[in-house]
């Protein structure tokens, strides 16, 4: 946390440094929006679409009531239309039948259209701040490296979950998952990690060994 605190990436849909402190939360629309468009998506790409949906459709209510062309035309870059229709339909659903708000409750955001295990679990924790466990590929990496784990993906996954769930905290899980994906997309990297400067390099079983950049392991590709 101390060092999300310092290093956090500035990213359009958090809460910054100073607002944190003072006890912002994140806006639930900001989160759903965000994480729905980082799917299948880059942070980079989803950057400045992020901007630019919030400028026109700064709430639910406003999407909700979006014509579904003007969605599909702003979408356009970021693939997988399945995505935006889902995107629209679910605001319609908070709007219309929940009363603009947001379930806070992994089970409750799972039910709603284009709201996966992975996007219930990142918008529980980020925006109502319960104790879900939120895995994706960089969280994964930083797993294997700090428990050293030797077997390959996607063989290790039920393992890694595990593992990660270990480490979400009661206290800003929201923080402690997108710290953990900082981690993973600035220091404990895919190819040459900066273990000389990561704050878990005490406790990385991987570093101990040698083996970080080694991990995690990927399944033999099958010959054809
Ligand atoms: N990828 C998915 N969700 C993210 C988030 N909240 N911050 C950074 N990268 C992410």
């Amino acid at each position: 946390m101390d060092w999300y605190d310092g290093h956090a990436r500035g990213l359009p849909w958090r809460v910054g440094p100073a607002d944190r402190r003072a006890g912002v939360r994140p806006d639930p629309y900001r989160v759903w929006l965000s994480e729905v468009m980082l799917q299948q998506t880059t942070v980079a790409a989803v950057r400045e679409k992020f901007r630019r949906f919030t400028e026109i459709w700064p709430d639910v209510r406003s999407l909700a009531a979006a014509e579904d062309a003007q969605v599909m035309a702003e979408w356009a870059g970021l693939g997988y239309y399945a995505r935006a229709r889902n995107l629209l339909q679910c605001a319609r659903v908070v709007a219309n039948d929940l009363g603009g708000r947001f379930p806070e409750t992994r089970e409750g955001l799972l039910a709603l259209p284009g709201i996966g295990p992975y996007t219930a679990a990142a918008i529980a924790a980020i925006a109502f701040d319960r104790p879900e466990t939120v895995v994706d590929g960089n969280v994964e990496r930083v797993v294997a490296r700090l428990f050293d784990v030797d077997t390959p993906l996607p063989k290790a996954k039920p393992e890694l979950t595990r593992l990660a769930g270990l480490l979400t905290p009661q206290a800003r899980p929201g923080d402690h998952a997108q710290a953990m994906m900082d981690l993973g997309a600035t220091i404990c990297t895919p190819r040459s990690p900066a273990c000389g400067i990561c704050p878990l390099m005490a406790s990385c079983a991987a570093r101990a060994t040698g083996r970080a950049a080694d991990l995690p392991r990927k399944a033999e590709k099958k010959p054809k």
